[in-house]
């Protein structure tokens, strides 16, 4: 036997749901099964040719195979300053607000270990995007989960994080457009959640992750509420804004004493993201203008033509104000993870158990919208035929919600 196991923090964690999922996929594959995949939210759609032509272009200069810096490159750093500045109204400084990241995942998972010490806790919202657990749990901190609920359009409740704060409580984490709600955020929202920050003396980070992803109107930053510069970070992402989750870019901006610090911990860890890659990214938001109303009509498209089916069948389902998922209510009386099996096992159609975010999603399911209308038509006539809604169903374990 080898003298390993793995470390304790891996083992802390809760199992990564997706990387079951994904299991369950293959098998079925294996055994030639069709599946339609509505798990998973990694958009189906090319990146733009816009950005393809400018990373071509970058990736042909010598400059640009070196080892880049930590906090990204100057010169797209201005220009994510420029975009941010025209989109949000907030002026950054380019130098010392802003840094790109190997995609918003990796700011997020390094965050807390730039932050966070062993014994702190951080609040985090339930259900919620898993790796604001995994980060927490790797600097050795505990996380500590927030309930958001859909009787107050799945913001957290000043109350519940009164309830929770305590001595060793370092930061709060809020994200909009919401996975795994599709919720959106007002920026008085952004306000409450700042002041009480200062009252509490905690920090925020705001995963916008979904900002551009938006069907009314368009979401506010965290940083445009002066109480939440000196103790904010958010992380923006280029993936589902421009189709580019395979190549692994986005930034975070925020007060320069917490930008400075995920620079120096990435510093140790990483050598910065392919500067390619980072020019790319920051020259196409010169096109969101056009690009972004295209991109949220497809979206809308899908969204619409999966409601309309889920209410027909019976499905409790709220419109959500942005990102590209909706979150349904499972037949009564049927947990989660039955239900999806349930459906994965008589239909091939894969959807994510509310509960892959946290003990909250109980009762709950999602659908990604990163398909085709025609897939989706596909999988929801499927599901029509099933009708888990109407019909009784043997199998189900009683649930209490
Ligand atoms: C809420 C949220 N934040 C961050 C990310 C990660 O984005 P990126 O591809 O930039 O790492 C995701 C990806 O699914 C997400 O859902």
């Amino acid at each position: 036997m080898i003298p390993f196991s793995k470390s304790d923090r891996l083992q802390r964690l809760p199992r990564y749901l997706f990387a079951e999922l994904e299991r369950k996929r293959h098998e079925a594959e294996a055994q030639g099964r069709e599946v339609l995949d509505l798990s998973i939210g990694d958009p189906d759609l090319p990146t733009p040719p816009f950005i393809l032509d400018a990373l071509a272009e970058h990736a042909r200069d010598p400059r640009n195979h070196r080892y880049p810096t930590s906090a990204g490159l100057l010169q797209a750093r201005r220009a994510i300053a420029a975009w941010f500045e025209q989109r949000f109204g907030v002026a950054l400084d380019p130098a010392r607000e802003i840094a790109i990241l190997i995609g918003t995942k990796e700011g997020i998972g390094h965050f807390p270990l730039a932050a966070l010490n062993p014994g702190d806790e951080a609040l985090i919202p339930d259900p919620g995007y898993p790796v604001y657990v995994a980060g927490t749990t790797f600097a050795g901190a505990t996380p500590v989960r927030v309930p958001i609920r859909e009787a107050q359009g799945f913001l957290p409740r000043l109350a519940d994080l009164d309830r929770l704060v305590r001595p060793r409580t370092r930061l709060v984490f809020v994200n909009y457009p919401n996975n795994p709600t599709g919720a959106t955020a007002p920026r008085s929202f952004y306000e409450e959640i700042a002041a009480w920050a200062v009252r509490r003396n905690v920090l925020v980070v705001s995963d916008a992750a979904y900002s551009e992803l938006y069907y009314a109107e368009a979401p506010a930053s965290l940083l445009s509420v002066p109480a939440a510069r000196d103790r904010a970070i958010e992380f923006h992402s280029f993936s589902k804004t421009f189709n580019m989750t395979g190549w692994r870019i986005g930034f975070a901006a925020g007060a320069p004493a917490l930008v400075e610090a995920l620079v120096q911990l990435k510093a140790n860890v990483d050598s910065g993201a392919p500067q390619a890659i980072q020019l790319a990214a920051a020259a196409g938001l010169a096109s969101l203008d056009v690009h972004g109303p295209a991109l949220r009509g497809v979206y809308r498209e899908r969204r619409d033509l999966a409601l309309d089916t889920l209410r027909r069948l019976g499905c409790p389902i709220q419109t959500p104000g942005g990102a590209f998922y909706l979150w349904g209510r499972v037949p009564e009386g049927e947990s989660s993870m039955d239900f999806v099996s349930r459906v994965f096992e008589q239909t091939g159609i894969l959807l994510t158990p509310g509960t892959g975010f946290g003990e909250e999603g109980e009762g709950w399911f999602r659908v990604a919208l990163t398909s085709s209308v025609e897939t989706l038509r596909r999988a929801l006539g499927k599901l029509e035929a099933l009708a888990p809604w109407k019909a009784p169903h043997a199998s189900a374990s009683p649930v209490s919600r």
